[in-house]
């Protein structure tokens, strides 16, 4: 029996996926592309030594994605698949909307249609909106302030109403708090298009160079410097975090929301520090005035997933930011330049024949 991993490919998903292997699950892989490269799983079958099946299929596409399900035995689902960029969000709503809802309708249907009803969704703190009512604990008002936010938020709302139509479903809604670090072999890591809209990757391109200056977007906030503070967790937490939900939702019943977060709070400035010190570089940055929509702090309550998954982040802010820089200053050009060298060096990934990939 296999886990399937939508949007395997992608940054968290891919630290997932590592997990997972080592800890001995057999993962099937989905994802279109859209938003990642091929080479992450190559990668990940470097770091682990294990072989899995990968299907370029788009979630949109419901006859490809059924022969995901018809060819294999799948037991749960971790479902990352999804856009992300909050700005991209509101300049092409219909998009998110379709891309991020339709996707996770055609999923739950062939689940329910194949009797696979564990799920575990990547939904984010995004859903609490604009709140500065910290810490923030699952049971706090839900009210997404962008189009991005509201796809998680209503993902949500639909997987409760599966649930409560059919009590045989067993659904957890990770709540992502600022996931940054990446795997400490350095060979996975977040690897955005173009120029960053979050802080970490920000900062390291002004370390390696890439880039020139950090804008630190507003420095009258009523916070210990003035900065924005968000709860920064490492993306290798977050990931353990995933098989901490998957074991609840394989063996009880139910529908749940867990915040993923550290219950600390670091602020803009304090992260350019720590991302000096663990680099050794010079981080330049700029006061600029506030992006609109920042909430001036937020962070976790998490304990509910430690006291009902058994998960804690045990990851701090050095680890989180030696880790990044060791991905970035290895992987300047992030995963697209060394391709070729890998597909020369035929690293044992299987790529099955199924390939449904709708183009947008
Ligand atoms: P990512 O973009 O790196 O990964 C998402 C993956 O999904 C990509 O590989 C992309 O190609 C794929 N994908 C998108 N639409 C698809 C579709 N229709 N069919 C098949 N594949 C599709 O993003 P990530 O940072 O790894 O985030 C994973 C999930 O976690 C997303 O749902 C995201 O919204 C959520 N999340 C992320 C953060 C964050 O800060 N990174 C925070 C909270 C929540
Ligand atoms: N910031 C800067 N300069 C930058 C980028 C960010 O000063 O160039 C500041 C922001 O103002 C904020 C902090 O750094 O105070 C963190 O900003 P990010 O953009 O890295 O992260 P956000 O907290 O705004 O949002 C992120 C994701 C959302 C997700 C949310 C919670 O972008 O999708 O975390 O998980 F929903």
């Amino acid at each position: 029996m296999a886990i399937l991993v939508t949007g395997g490919a992608g940054y968290i998903g891919s630290h997932t996926c590592v997990e997972l292997l080592n800890e001995g699950h057999e993962i099937i892989v989905v994802d279109n592309f859209s938003n990642s490269k091929l080479e992450s799983l190559k990668r990940v079958s470097e770091i682990t030594g294990k072989l899995f099946k990968i299907y370029n299929v788009d979630l949109l596409n419901q006859k490809g994605l059924e022969e995901v399900f018809s060819e294999n035995k799948i037991e749960a689902v971790i479902h990352f698949a999804g856009l992300k960029a909050v700005g991209e969000s509101v300049s092409i709503p219909l998009w998110y909307y379709h891309n991020n809802l339709t996707g996770t309708f055609i999923l739950c249907e062939l689940m329910k249609k194949y009797g696979v009803k564990n799920l575990v969704f990547s939904s984010s703190a995004t859903v609490y909106g604009s709140t500065n009512q910290v810490p923030i604990s699952e049971d706090a008002p839900i009210g997404a302030v962008n189009p991005y936010g509201r796809t998680k938020q209503m993902i949500e709302e639909i997987l409760r109403d599966l649930y409560i139509s059919d009590q045989t479903w067993s659904i957890a809604l990770l709540r992502y708090f600022n996931p940054i670090g990446a795997h400490e072999s350095g060979l996975i890591g977040e690897d955005p298009n173009g120029i960053p809209n979050n802080l970490m990757p920000y900062i390291s391109q002004v370390a390696v160079g890439k880039l020139q200056s950090l804008n630190v977007f507003g420095s009258d906030y009523s916070t210990k410097d003035g900065t924005g503070v968000r709860d920064y967790i490492h993306v290798v937490d977050l990931a353990k975090g995933h098989l901490k939900a998957l074991g609840k939702v394989q063996f009880s019943k139910g529908v749940d929301a867990y915040n993923l977060g550290t219950g600390k709070g670091y602020s803009v400035l304090e992260m350019v520090k720590a991302f000096e010190i663990a680099s050794g570089k010079k981080v330049s940055y700029t006061i600029t005035n506030r992006r609109p929509g920042d909430a001036a702090i937020c962070f976790a309550d998490a304990s509910k997933a430690k006291i009902e998954l058994g998960w804690v982040a045990a990851k701090g802010i050095h680890e989180m930011c030696e880790d990044t820089w060791r991905w970035q200053k290895n992987n300047p050009n992030g995963y697209e330049e060394e391709q070729d060298n890998l597909i020369e060096h035929n690293f044992p990934v299987l790529t099955s024949a199924a390939d449904f990939l709708v183009s947008n």
